[in-house]
């Protein structure tokens, strides 16, 4: 499912476009599909803007001509998965722990693709999965203390295969939050998450969206739909 929705999402892409790379898997796929049509000449002057170390270092591996967000004033495209689409197209993103830089190229793109399969479209967002919350390494608990007054649950996300917690491209922590109710009102909630001393950035990507593209399994076959943003 993956794969069909990386490659429905490169036919979206033109030739001379700057185009933001995402995080995960499902951008992985993505970027992999591009680079192979750059070397077909299917594609030509492409530059890509990573979102994260993953995705920078994928894109080398694979000759993508890359540019630095801080040198473009403006994106075409971006491309990315996400780990919860809610029916108005609202994101929970930062299951890989990029949600900074993620928000930052979606937010200089004129088009945010999503590229997701159907296991990640919900009704209400964070029923399920946690809401990720970069912060600042020495105000972790101070964090988690005031979002406990906000009936949030937060666990700071450990590494593996190293000792002790996950240290995000900046150099920072995350802490996973579920809230008691959910997110009702994303705009308000992300708002109001940022506002906390010491937090850097949420996982909370409101009216970013512009399309996205859903992977899913039909009578055994994988197809992809786009479906329609309600209001
Ligand atoms: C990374 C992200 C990813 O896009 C998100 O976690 C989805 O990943 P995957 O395609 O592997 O399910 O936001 O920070």
């Amino acid at each position: 499912m993956k794969q069909i929705v990386a490659d429905a999402a490169i036919k979206e892409v033109e030739s001379e476009m700057i185009l933001g790379l995402g995080s995960g898997s499902t951008a992985a796929l993505m970027i992999k599909s591009l680079a192979n049509q750059i070397r077909s000449g299917e594609l030509k002057n492409i530059k890509g803007v990573p979102t994260s170390f993953q995705s920078e270092v994928l894109a080398l591996e694979l000759d993508i001509p890359l540019i630095d967000l801080a040198s473009v004033s403006q994106i075409d495209l971006a491309i990315d998965g996400a780990d919860e689409v809610d029916p108005g197209f609202q994101l929970i993103k930062g299951g890989g722990a990029c949600h900074v830089r993620e928000k930052l190229v979606a937010s200089k793109a004129d088009r945010l693709l999503i590229v997701v399969d159907e296991t990640k479209l919900v009704q209400n967002l964070n029923k399920v999965f946690p809401l990720p919350i970069e912060v600042l390494p020495n105000s972790w608990k101070q964090v988690k203390d005031i979002i406990s007054e906000m009936n949030g649950r937060s666990t700071l996300r450990m590494a593996t295969k190293k000792a002790g917690p996950v240290v995000t491209d900046q150099g920072n922590l995350i802490l996973d939050v579920l809230f008691n109710d959910g997110i009702r009102n994303p705009k308000d909630f992300e708002m109001t998450i940022n506002n906390i001393p010491g937090v850097l950035e949420n996982g909370l990507f409101v009216d970013l969206t512009d399309k996205v593209l859903v992977g899913k399994i039909d009578n055994n076959n994988p197809v992809v739909y786009s479906p329609t943003k309600v209001l």
